[in-house]
């Protein structure tokens, strides 16, 4: 009964969409109808600057490890990686907004740091390399999920290779227009390493 309970907690934690509420509240703007219209810590940080996209980047990341860290904190033996997801499901589909929600990454990268978190330090030096060499957070997003999703396996936790998959195959998704400018040449580029001028 607990486990449902944590389930619960964590799809609520998840649905916090850190980049609306932090928009309207500080900003009084729905980044939603600016910029790429995403609600994450990107756009936030296109629209808003740099402070709201860093903490919207924190609450983002935190909303994943807190879930995931939720049933080691009560004793349970239920897997991290499933409380986990339930919170990745509220940021992408989140009840708070009319579950129209973020592209899974930050969250989920939360999720996996209170599971493997060394495994995870090695995929954010592998995203800051493909941010550093393209300056488009997408292509990072994107390809860091992909590559993860394939070697998950060396961690030797099923679950959580399923969880990394089933992540990956969401962040792709969510990343359906933002594959489709980066084919074109003309997805946006954020001012930061080689390529920041197109
Ligand atoms: O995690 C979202 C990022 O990969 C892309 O954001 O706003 O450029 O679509 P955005």
């Amino acid at each position: 009964m607990i486990e449902i309970t944590l389930m619960i907690v964590a799809y609520l934690l998840g649905s916090i969409p850190s980049g609306v509420w932090i928009g309207k509240a500080f900003f009084q703007t729905d980044i939603r109808n600016h910029g790429s219209g995403n609600s994450g810590t990107t756009n936030t940080y296109r629209i808003l600057g740099k402070w709201a996209g860093t903490i919207v980047l924190v609450m983002d990341i935190a909303k994943g490890t807190i879930a995931a860290l939720l049933p080691i904190w009560f004793g349970l033996t239920i897997h991290p990686m499933i409380i986990g997801l339930l919170a990745i499901i509220g940021h992408v589909y989140p009840i708070f907004a009319k579950f129209k929600g973020g592209k899974a990454v930050a969250t989920t990268a939360g999720v996996a740091l209170g599971a493997q978190p060394l495994f995870v330090l090695v995929m954010i030096l592998l995203f800051g390399i493909i941010l550093y060499t393209s300056s488009m957070v997408s292509l990072a997003s994107v390809l860091t999920f992909i590559v993860a999703a394939l070697t998950a396996f060396i961690t030797g936790d099923w679950m959580f290779t399923l969880i990394v998959w089933l992540a990956m195959i969401l962040v792709v998704v969510r990343h359906k227009e933002n594959i489709a400018r980066i084919r074109k040449g003309e997805e946006n580029k954020v001012p930061f390493g080689l390529n920041q001028k197109k």
